[in-house]
């Protein structure tokens, strides 16, 4: 059985696998192949969200869990720094977010507009 100094490192190999590139605002492989591109916005209460506009794998290596690992990365960075999320990307509104709804608790809902 693997002890919990084993788990942690898989885990952190794992995450190790997907880089945050700064600059062009995406999270990405190596070879940059793979990716989940993002802009950052101002939303309510001078908060930040991050609005996650597209998410690309290369055919010959979908279906292999690679989105849901740059998305998860994606969500971990946004937790981390207190972002909200906005899953502009069907991937992530129709699929990522369905099969991990600990995640909605990030996603920015509009606030409905008081009447009064
Ligand atoms: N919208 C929602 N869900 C999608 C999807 C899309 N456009 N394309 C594939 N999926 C679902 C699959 O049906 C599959 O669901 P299942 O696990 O219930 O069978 C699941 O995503 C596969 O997940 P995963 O292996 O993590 O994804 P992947 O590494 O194969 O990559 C995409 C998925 C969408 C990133 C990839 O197919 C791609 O780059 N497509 C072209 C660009 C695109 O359409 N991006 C999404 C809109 S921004």
């Amino acid at each position: 059985m693997a002890g919990k100094e084993e788990e942690r490192s898989a885990a952190e190999e794992k995450k190790a696998e997907i880089k945050w590139n700064e600059e062009t605002q995406r999270f990405e492989t190596e070879d940059k192949e793979a990716y989940l591109q993002y802009h950052l916005l101002q939303i309510a209460g001078g908060k930040t969200a991050m609005d996650m506009v597209h998410t690309f794998v290369p055919r010959s290596k979908r279906g292999m869990g690679l989105a849901a690992k740059l998305c998860d990365a994606a969500f971990d960075h946004a937790r981390s720094r207190d972002l909200a999320v906005i899953p502009t990307c069907s991937y992530i509104s129709d699929t990522y977010i369905p099969k991990n709804p600990a995640w909605n608790s990030l996603v920015y809902k509009d606030e409905p507009k008081s009447s009064m």
